[in-house]
């Protein structure tokens, strides 16, 4: 029988060599990077959270590329005006509904939440489950280790 650290670990070794394969989604496949790195997680607790060095970046390489599902409505360069969704660069750490170039719904202005990995985890799941009322119409992901890759993506970008 698997001990609960096991099956964590094997968890996130496949998350972590998923990664690659995400990222090469539509080019020519690459010399796969190697794993070097086991981490353990606990139950709950997002990948991105647990991750650290090499596979970090596997996982942020993996998150930009999975971005193309939020890139129809959302920029994620500094400085760029916000479009059909607000600007999400430095969302980590930032109130929700904190943009002056973006009217958002009142819901979320009102939502009272600080963007963490876990709020953002609770929202890309299910945007109108966690924020009733929210203008966000698509974009949930419902895979948790893309999520957790689009997280760590979005905290790659700086608080
Ligand atoms: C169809 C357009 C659309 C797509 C696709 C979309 N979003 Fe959004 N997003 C919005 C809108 C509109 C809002 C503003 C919601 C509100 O005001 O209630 C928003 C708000 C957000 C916020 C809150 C930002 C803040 O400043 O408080 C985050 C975080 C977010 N989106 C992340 C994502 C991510 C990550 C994806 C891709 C997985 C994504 N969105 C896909 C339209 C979209």
């Amino acid at each position: 029988m698997m001990s609960a650290q096991t099956r964590n670990r094997i968890a996130a070794a496949i998350a972590l060599s998923a990664a690659p394969a995400l990222a090469a989604c539509g080019e020519e496949p690459e010399e796969l990077p190697v794993i070097e790195q086991i981490v353990v997680r606990e139950p709950g607790q997002p990948i991105a959270a647990a991750v650290t060095g090499g596979g970090a970046a596997d996982l942020v390489a993996a998150g930009e590329a999975a971005f193309s599902l939020c890139s129809s409505c959302h920029v994620a360069e500094p400085g760029q005006p916000s479009a059909a969704g607000p600007n999400l660069h430095s969302v980590v750490g930032r109130e929700a509904g904190a943009l002056d170039d973006f009217a958002y719904s009142d819901a979320l202005t009102a939502s009272g939440i600080t963007w963490d990995a876990a709020q953002l985890d609770r929202f890309l799941t299910d945007p109108s489950a966690a924020v009733p009322g929210t203008s966000m119409a698509a974009g949930a992901v419902a895979d948790a280790d893309r999520r957790a890759a689009i997280i760590a993506y979005l905290a790659s970008l700086g608080q």
